[in-house]
């Protein structure tokens, strides 16, 4: 499992280490411009090296991103998040990433256009455009809060567009009786920014001792242990659907 590198508090610097930013009129242009070369070397594959040589190229690596949704300084979901990474990681074929919304900050009121046209303002949404358009698949771990999901996730989803589309999520949703009211909010709206999400959508229940005590999540493995199988479940069907769709058209 990849694990996110530590990002300074300022994500114009931090981030210039990672993924290189540069002044974009169209994030998804520059992705598709990216998305041509690649589309290019796995022709070359085909032809010179057969079909299974496709898949075990570096370049076709894949990165599968766990968002964790909720950033309030006692949350237990960066430990949920990293134990569903650690049941996806020897499932899936591809680099796995927890994804922690507080190191990428994305203020409510800064971008002044609409996502869904392109082109950014801010270099934190530019930086985060690259992040997500470079994935190519979603696990969303996610709370409950008052029957919907964490404002910082739909806040994260929202400042971005087309480089979500097409691509495969799962849910996983935790709460008193498993999240599964924040679950339907988030499976529809995922949709509606046409990423495809799996059957699967696993629900955890958290102990209500615990929430009412607000007392720290120390092992995610032991408390979700009966929940394990539906999580596998899940990523075996995110692997499945990111097969199915990057599988390579006869020439
Ligand atoms: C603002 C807020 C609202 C909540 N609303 C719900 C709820 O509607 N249903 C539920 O089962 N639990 C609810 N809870 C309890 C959470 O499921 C539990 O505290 C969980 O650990 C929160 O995730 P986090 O620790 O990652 O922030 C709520 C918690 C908070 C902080």
């Amino acid at each position: 499992m990849r694990k996110q590198g530590a990002i300074q508090a300022d994500a114009r610097f931090g981030q210039q280490q990672i993924v290189p930013i540069r002044p974009v009129d169209d994030a998804g242009q520059l992705k598709e411009d990216r998305a041509e070369l690649i589309h290019f070397m796995c022709i070359m594959h085909a032809l010179l090296l057969r079909i299974p040589a496709y898949n075990a190229c570096m370049i076709h690596e894949k990165t599968i991103l766990v968002i964790a949704g909720s950033v309030r300084p006692r949350r237990r979901c960066i430990a949920i998040s990293e134990w569903v990474a650690a049941l996806g990681q020897p499932i899936v074929d591809a680099a796995v990433e927890v994804v922690d919304l507080k190191d990428w900050p994305l203020p409510m009121d800064a971008e002044p256009g609409v996502p869904a046209a392109g082109g950014y303002a801010y270099d934190n949404t530019r930086a985060w455009s690259e992040k997500i358009a470079a994935a190519d698949a979603f696990v969303f771990v996610t709370p409950q809060y008052n029957w919907g999901y964490p404002a910082s996730l739909k806040n994260a989803l929202d400042h971005l567009y087309r480089e979500w589309a097409g691509k495969p999520a799962m849910i996983v949703t935790y709460g008193g009786h498993g999240g599964d009211k924040c679950a339907r909010q988030l499976r529809e709206v995922v949709t509606g920014l046409h990423m495809a999400p799996v059957a699967a959508m696993p629900g955890l229940t958290l102990p209500r001792g615990m929430i009412e005590a607000d007392t720290p999540l120390d092992d995610a493995a032991a408390l979700f242990d009966a929940s394990a199988d539906v999580v596998r479940q899940g990523w075996t069907e995110l692997g499945q659907a990111m097969t199915s769709r990057d599988a390579p058209r006869p020439i």
